[in-house]
């Protein structure tokens, strides 16, 4: 047993069971669901991206005001990187749990890495965005069209110098509204929320778990190390989401 798991100890079929008996499950995903495809965490001590880079230079609008060319360069070096991995066994396990019980999960990602829809996971609600989306920096004005965005690093506009920027949302900017919205009413509803790879550092996506706990649903972390989030957690399993999730969402 890891040291924080013994703060509140359940094992996996316990949890199981809270999971066969609940009528409707939330999944908030994090980072870590993705680390063993060989995608980076952000706050992993020796290979996490913020141990490497400041998060106010590389996820800032300041930031990439600062240094365009830079932050684009890192994202598209991020983008290079996911193109080649593929889905692990968690994010699997979460879209045949979907596909196999219809309507009974909805997944929440603060992951911006396109993997969990790869692997076949339906509506799932991207709190950050999508790395593989692009949006203008400014509001655009008439002569700013996507498609036609002159190639650079970043791609901008010739007319205005209106410059293109990566769809994720940064430190200081707000989450898209809607899809916010549909967390927070899935989180409300569940009666069980399990929270997989996530430092729960980065609010209002880690208030999630706090609310699910406040309006009456369990809450199983998974993680191998401990989280901010383990105090709101009535379960902390401790292992790697690949080696858990599959075991835990399997039909019984
Ligand atoms: P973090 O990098 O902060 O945390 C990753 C978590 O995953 C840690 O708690 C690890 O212990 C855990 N972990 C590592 N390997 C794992 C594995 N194989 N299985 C399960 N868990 C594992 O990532 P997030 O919490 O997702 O936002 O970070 C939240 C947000 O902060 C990100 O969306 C990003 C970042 O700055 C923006 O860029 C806006």
């Amino acid at each position: 047993m890891c040291a924080h798991e013994q703060r509140f100890p359940a094992d996996a079929g316990e949890v199981r069971q809270w999971l066969q008996g609940a009528g409707h499950i939330a999944v908030l995903t994090g980072a870590g669901v993705s680390a063993e495809s060989g995608v980076p965490t952000f706050r992993g001590a020796q290979t996490g991206y913020w141990a490497q880079f400041r998060p106010e230079d590389m996820a800032t609008e300041e930031g990439f005001r600062a240094h365009p060319r830079r932050v684009w360069d890192w994202y598209q070096h991020r983008r290079d990187l996911l193109a080649g991995v593929q889905p692990n066994a968690a994010h699997v396990a979460l879209a045949q749990f979907q596909q196999q019980q219809p309507g009974r999960l909805t997944l929440i990602t603060q992951n911006v890495d396109g993997l969990h829809q790869r692997a076949g996971s339906t509506g799932v609600l991207c709190l950050h965005g999508d790395i593989f989306a692009e949006r203008w920096l400014d509001t655009p004005r008439n002569c700013c069209h996507i498609d036609h965005a002159v190639a650079d690093h970043p791609p901008y506009c010739d007319r205005c110098g209106n410059m293109v920027r990566p769809g994720v949302v940064w430190f200081g900017e707000a989450l898209p509204y809607a899809t916010l919205e549909a967390a927070q009413k899935a989180v409300r509803a569940c009666d069980l929320m399990l929270v997989v790879g996530t430092a729960g550092a980065v609010y209002p996506a880690a208030g999630l778990a706090r609310l699910a706990r406040e309006a009456g649903a369990r809450v199983a972390i998974i993680n191998p190390a401990a989280s901010a989030l383990d105090d709101v957690a009535h379960a902390l399993l401790c292992g790697t989401a690949a080696s858990v999730l599959p075991a835990l969402l399997a039909p019984p």
